[in-house]
């Protein structure tokens, strides 16, 4: 597979490189040219989940590993449902969240732990990464006692939600936790920060585990098969709850190898850097603000070029494909309510994709909206905003006691370079 570094076009990389790297030279993200389309699109859609996704992987990589072992690392992190829950005719719910720490994190981060685990040659590599909630938890999960690997997540201090906290900060043994006063593009912004410097790099042979990296992004390409495969229809439209957007690149890597999906909706919070992009043409972050979907509250998403260069950098192009919708806190809570209606419990981040995927869906068109978190990982906004108790579910219930071994650090890219390097 050849990768290319989106910033310095002469930088290229295999698909192992990418995965060890993280991010290339001057910070800039790895990424193919063009992806080739499947030639065997019936047969795969035939197929059941794991074999799918490993046939899917085995072409995105293009053919770097055998497909036996693409195979068995795919049954090693897919060890998990994907089912589709059907809300009314024509809008149905894809839940990605049956994985061992609730959210379509787990996707990603167990396929990523099993490429490092298969390409790491050096003894410590250290994955430094930042979440804004989910991201954390799955990646702990994921590299939990692996040895050789320690795991840094930095997240933003008090701005994710307290069970989400405690599924990943109370792990201990190799995994550390750094709770960042600021908000998440500051994390993102510190980790961005450590990787710029060859000293810390090599001191920790980092790699990252956010959604830049390309395993991850790779991985996720495979439930918007599983969408397809149940409704392969001409007018499908997909709705994707969006921060980094990582996911919506992912369901864009999908269109672009065949999935016959027609279009996306990309919907965000305040936070909506892209939808004023695609309106207004220009590129202008504000300052982020905190909303009941915490984990979408980015304002310089990192996977945006990634998008763009699926484009061609051809914003008119893109916006055949893409819509972009934003959703305020009262109009997620009116969504959660109308799903409730419906018998259907959501969280924020799950709403607000089904609210901008109603706002959109036109007569005759198929709508599928993609659920990211379970509703427990949000109970205290759950249970306040639909009057209802939710049970926790066996994860959470066991480490809702537990202690938080987190330590504070202010958001000062300085500092936490100086203590890397310590
Ligand atoms: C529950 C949930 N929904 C949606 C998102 C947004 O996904 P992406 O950052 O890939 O756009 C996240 C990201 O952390 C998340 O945790």
């Amino acid at each position: 597979m050849k990768l290319y570094n989106l910033k310095i076009a002469t930088q290229q990389v295999d698909f192992k490189q990418a995965v060890i790297e993280g991010i290339g030279q001057d910070r800039g993200l790895f990424f193919v040219k063009r992806f080739k389309p499947l030639e065997n699109l019936d047969e795969i859609l035939g197929m059941e989940f794991v074999e799918r996704s490993s046939h899917i992987i085995h072409h995105l990589i293009d053919g770097e590993l055998p497909y036996q072992q693409v195979n068995d690392m795919v049954k090693s992190a897919f060890d998990f449902d994907v089912p589709m829950h059907k809300i009314t005719d024509n809008v149905t719910c894809l839940e990605l969240f049956h994985g061992k720490t609730l959210a379509f994190k787990d996707f990603g981060a167990r396929f990523m732990a099993q490429c490092v685990a298969a390409f790491n040659k050096k003894n410590n590599v250290t994955i430094l990464t930042a979440t804004s909630g989910d991201t954390g938890a799955a990646v702990a999960h994921a590299f939990y006692k692996i040895p050789g690997i320690n795991v840094k997540i930095l997240y933003p201090k008090g701005k994710i939600s307290n069970l989400q906290e405690k599924l990943f900060c109370t792990l201990g043994e190799n995994i550390e936790t750094y709770a960042v006063k600021g908000d998440f593009d500051d994390c993102q912004r510190m980790v961005k920060a450590a990787f710029d410097s060859q000293e810390i790099r090599d001191k920790h042979n980092l790699t990252s585990a956010n959604s830049i990296n390309i395993s991850r992004l790779l991985a996720q390409v495979c439930y918007y098969f599983e969408i397809v495969s149940k409704y392969y229809d001409d007018d499908l439209v997909v709705s994707v709850p969006s921060g980094n957007f990582g996911n919506l690149t992912a369901g864009l890597i999908a269109k672009q190898i065949g999935a016959p999906i027609k279009r996306f909706v990309a919907v965000t919070n305040a936070n909506d850097t892209v939808p004023r992009y695609l309106i207004e043409n220009t590129w202008s972050p504000n300052k982020t603000v905190e909303t009941a979907s915490n984990a979408m509250d980015v304002s310089d998403p990192s996977n945006w070029p990634r998008v763009m260069s699926l484009f061609n950098n051809d914003l008119d192009e893109l916006t055949q494909v893409v819509s972009a919708q934003i959703k305020t806190d009262k109009q997620t809570y009116d969504a959660m309510k109308d799903l409730q209606n419906l018998d259907y419990i959501a969280e924020p981040h799950t709403a607000i994709a089904y609210a901008g995927l109603i706002d959109s869906l036109q007569e005759g068109e198929q709508g599928v909206f993609v659920s990211t978190a379970h509703p427990s990982k949000f109970i205290e906004t759950v249970e306040e905003v639909l009057s209802v108790d939710i049970e926790l579910p066996k994860a959470l219930n066991e480490v809702k006691n537990k202690t938080n071994l987190s330590t504070t650090i202010t958001n000062d890219t300085g500092k936490f370079n100086a203590y890397l390097l310590k």
